[in-house]
């Protein structure tokens, strides 16, 4: 593929086609023997999300040089401050060294402090989770909303465990448990981008997760907002990029009840 002409501006089409893209290098290398290098006991990194990410960035810095990149293996690329780029080049690296097809990119473009598109690509399923600030959000072009479950007690939930799980007392064990028993049952996928996406396309009604950077959530939640839900911190927050306040999203309805069982866990801990 050769990808679109690129614009003096991103624009929706131009994001989506940059994650797929990458998500075409992400197809190519499943299933192949991996170069795997341990940044923590359980967190990966493999020369596909290496490939990816200099796929993405070489597009961007050729074409945005005085933009802000925060991604995943190189940091912060220091740039004006009015136009931020969110990049996952692999996000579920975890899934993709075993074999599970439950991974992703992830791409979200800030302007002016606001996040504007956002493009989550899944290259196993070829599904395509984009949204626009103010205009919607879709997979493969078509609109999605969020779910509107009736109660909590008829929802089914997803989360996700930080990496440092086996050390640090904020290891969302506690929310697990209490999630399990008020919920029709609660996931754990592996790919945190994707657990928003599914809630935005109403798949499943709630996902939150204590701990997150940036670049695991931009993408979605800018697609569960457009997508009709709410998308804040786990008490509530709404600075998520920027501080570690994790992420709560679902329709208004729902997250204001998981809302409460998370602010009374917390008060326990
Ligand atoms: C991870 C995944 C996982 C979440 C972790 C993330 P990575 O991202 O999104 O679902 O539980 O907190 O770090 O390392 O596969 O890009
Ligand atoms: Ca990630
Ligand atoms: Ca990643």
């Amino acid at each position: 593929m050769g990808g679109i002409t690129s614009p003096m501006h991103p624009t929706l089409a131009y994001i989506e086609d940059l994650a797929r893209r990458a998500g075409e290098i992400l197809r190519t290398g499943y299933g192949q023997q991996h170069q795997i290098d341990y940044k923590g006991e359980a967190d990966l990194v493999t020369e596909v999300d290496r490939a990816s990410e200099a796929l993405i960035l070489g597009e961007l810095m050729r074409q945005f040089p005085e933009h802000s990149i925060f991604s995943e293996e190189s940091g912060e690329r220091a740039g004006n401050a009015e136009d931020v780029w969110f990049i996952d080049p692999l996000d579920g690296t975890l899934n993709y060294a075993h074999g599970m097809q439950a991974f992703c990119v992830s791409i979200a473009y800030e302007h002016s402090g606001a996040l504007q598109f956002a493009a989550v690509y899944d290259p196993m399923a070829n599904e395509l989770f984009s949204a626009e600030r103010g205009q919607g959000a879709w997979l493969n072009g078509k609109p999605i909303r969020v779910s509107n479950p009736p109660s909590l007690r008829e929802s089914l939930l997803v989360t996700g465990f930080p990496y440092d799980v086996r050390t640090s007392p904020r290891n969302n064990f506690a929310e697990f448990e209490r999630f399990s028993r008020l919920s029709q049952g609660v996931r754990r996928l592996g790919s945190a981008a994707l657990d928003m996406c599914y809630v935005a396309a109403g798949r499943l009604d709630g996902y939150w997760q204590l701990k997150l950077s940036a670049w695991d959530l931009a993408a979605g939640a800018l697609l569960v907002q457009e997508a009709g839900g709410v998308a804040t911190g786990v008490l509530g927050q709404t600075e998520i990029l920027r501080q570690q306040n994790g992420v709560l999203a679902a329709s208004a309805g729902l997250h204001a009840e998981m809302l409460g069982v998370l602010r009374e866990t917390a008060g326990e801990e």
